[in-house]
């Protein structure tokens, strides 16, 4: 099955002008790709547009064979839930502790408070951060921030995990830590789009790349 599907997007915020033109992609379940480009080539806005987050302003999107460029935003939103996001910035919501940021996507699926506590606890020692679990996130560092913001997309499971340089404020150590907990993530059948710079962690996992450049998309190997 195809889960991502772009046929001639093209996409601009608001009246601005085009900065993603004629992409034709296809991502099919199971696969794993890197996305790559300089600052501002794009890559942050193709994910907004495979997260649902935005949708195009020409061509068709299809995600686990819905056309969503047609759904409502209920039903943008139970997709969603199968969509695990990394957002380059973060975004932790600062009135709840850490625990509660990364137990909001297995909340939103209404898993019981017992499976919550165990699945939170298990992943936030994965991310060696056990010893934080009641703290503010707004108290920790980036790279810590980081790590909560990856134990939240990838707790789900998710079928589709969306990373945008899930490694940029991590030492070269704990980014390949973190690399290997993605590709457990891909071994458990998570499809997997990772934004990253990082050369050196894509020569150590080999995988497809996506290259954008001015807002246009090639495929490398
Ligand atoms: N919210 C926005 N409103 C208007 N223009 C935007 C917005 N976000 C990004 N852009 C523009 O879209 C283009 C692509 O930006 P994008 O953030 O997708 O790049 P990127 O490849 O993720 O860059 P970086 O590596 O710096 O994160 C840039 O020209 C940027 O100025
Ligand atoms: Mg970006």
């Amino acid at each position: 099955m195809i889960f991502v599907q772009f046929e001639n997007v093209g996409m601009r915020y608001g009246l601005g002008p085009e900065i993603l033109h004629d992409i034709n992609l296809s991502l099919p379940s199971g696969s794993y790709h890197y996305l790559t480009g300089p600052s501002g080539a794009g890559k942050t806005s193709l994910l907004r547009l495979m997260f649902l987050a935005q949708k195009p302003s020409r061509g068709t999107i299809h995600t686990f064979g819905k056309d969503v460029t047609r759904k409502n935003r209920r039903e943008l939103q139970s997709l969603r839930r199968r969509i695990g996001v990394v957002y380059q910035e973060f975004r932790m919501v600062d009135h709840l502790n850490v625990a509660e940021n990364v137990a909001l996507p297995l909340r939103i699926r209404g898993m019981t408070e017992t499976s919550i506590r165990e699945q939170v606890r298990e992943i936030m020692a994965w991310v060696g951060l056990d010893q934080h679990m009641a703290a503010d996130p707004a108290t920790l560092s980036g790279g810590q921030q980081q790590r909560v913001a990856i134990a939240r997309a990838v707790v789900s499971n998710p079928d589709l995990l969306l990373a945008d340089e899930p490694t940029g404020n991590v030492d070269d150590d704990l980014a390949a830590r973190l690399l290997f907990l993605f590709e457990q993530m891909h071994k458990n059948g998570s499809t997997v789009v990772l934004a990253t710079h990082n050369r050196r962690l894509i020569e150590q996992h080999p995988h497809p790349i996506l290259q954008i450049n001015d807002g246009f998309l090639e495929r490398l190997g």
